[in-house]
């Protein structure tokens, strides 16, 4: 599966497509001996390998049906959303979890540590230093003023300021970190201290970005942003309200620096093919990552169960515009910063594993308004 887009969009034709829509309606319907069967036939006719089967083991535990559903899971030997997903629902309700992940630092911390958000964070930090420097816009001598929105554990952030001061010479370097977790900017702000090779201020901004106030938009605006950066924060909100964030965030910086793993979490319907798609094959990468990591198995387990498998139940699970997680993709990235006032000045995708898996890193300007 090397097309990027294979990972994130349902692989079939029209045909194909309204074949998993007769599928969906009658798979609820037949025995266990002949769900096999149907499920085996389809993956055939398709070539979607074990799809099939994860497609009916979600529909059928969002009806409670889980031994049908772990039945149904279990056939898809080599799928580790599927395994973990059987794991799950055995230990807890079923698809029952809120659809934000863990507010506690430690399933974040634990993901840091895995190799594709390793590799996802170094080629974000070269990407944002080739968008900070592009123009000359960013010059020594000059304070570094930098708002981080979603900053969660700051290793991202720590990690691209020591780049930049690594280039040039700031004689002060001041660091905004929003987020809507306190707990997040607790770590953060003790991480960027740790990290950072030069001396820092750094104030913080416990806020949900979609709901900054006037105040705060306008201390922003007099502090003279040389940019503001967003990575894997902007996808918790539904289309609409990312169009609302860029268009604040337009208010008091000229220069967003954004980066977001790809998926199709936010447009497809509840229970639809492209969803369950979508959902499966993106939580699937990340698993495998962690279960490659260096991670103890209390961190793994964590990771898996508290931060992924809660967000990809809550994508499967919650009415569309309370997902939790609404990644989307490149183009839809694009149009929605453009409906929000920015322009797209460059962009940077990276591949970050063999199913295809793309990290977005967008360079987004605008005139202040
Ligand atoms: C996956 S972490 C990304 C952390 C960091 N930027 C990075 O790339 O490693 C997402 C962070 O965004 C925060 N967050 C989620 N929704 C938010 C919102 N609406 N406004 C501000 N922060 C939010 C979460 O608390 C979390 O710390």
């Amino acid at each position: 599966m090397s097309d990027p887009t294979a990972s994130v969009m349902l692989p079939v034709s029209e045909q194909g497509y309204s074949i998993l829509v007769q599928f969906k309606i009658a798979i609820l319907n037949i025995s266990s001996a002949d769900r096999k069967v149907f499920c085996q036939r389809i993956s055939k006719q398709l070539r979607l390998g074990d799809f099939p089967f994860i497609f009916a083991g979600v529909l059928l535990a969002k009806r409670e049906r889980l031994t049908e559903a772990e039945d149904m899971l279990s056939m898809a030997t080599k799928n580790s959303f599927a395994q973990h997903l059987k794991r799950y629902l055995g230990s807890r309700n079923p698809l029952s979890v809120s659809p934000y992940a863990s507010e506690s630092a430690l399933p974040l911390n634990a993901w840091t540590r895995t190799p594709i958000s390793c590799l996802e964070m170094r080629k974000t930090v070269a990407a944002f230093t080739e968008f900070a420097l592009a123009g000359k816009r960013l010059v020594g001598g000059e304070t570094l003023s930098i708002l981080d929105i979603g900053t969660g554990n700051g290793i991202l952030l720590s990690l691209l300021v020591n780049r930049l001061t690594q280039v040039h010479k700031f004689p002060i370097v001041r660091l905004f970190l929003l987020d809507s977790s306190a707990e997040m900017l607790r770590v953060a702000s003790h991480n960027c201290r740790q990290i950072v090779s030069v001396p820092l201020h750094i104030s913080t901004i416990h806020r949900p970005i979609e709901l900054l106030g006037k105040a705060h938009i306008s201390s922003l605006q007099k502090e003279n942003l040389t940019f503001t950066m967003s990575a894997g924060c902007l996808h918790h909100l539904p289309d609409k309200r990312k169009q609302h964030a860029f268009s604040l965030i337009r208010k008091f910086s000229q220069k967003l620096l954004m980066e977001e793993l790809e998926a199709n979490h936010d447009l497809p319907d509840t229970d639809s093919p492209e969803l369950v798609w979508s959902v499966q094959c993106f939580y699937s990468s990340l698993i495998n990552s962690v279960k490659h990591s260096r991670l103890t198995p209390l961190e793994k387990r964590k990771c898996i169960d508290d931060f992924l498998l809660a967000e990809a139940v809550g994508i499967l699970e919650h009415p569309r515009n309370t997902r939790g997680n609404f990644h989307t993709v490149c183009n839809e990235w694009s149009r929605i910063a453009h409906a929000g006032g920015f322009q797209v000045s460059g962009i940077r995708t990276t591949i970050l594993n063999k199913h295809g898996l793309r990290s977005l890193a967008f360079d987004l300007t605008s005139d202040l308004s």
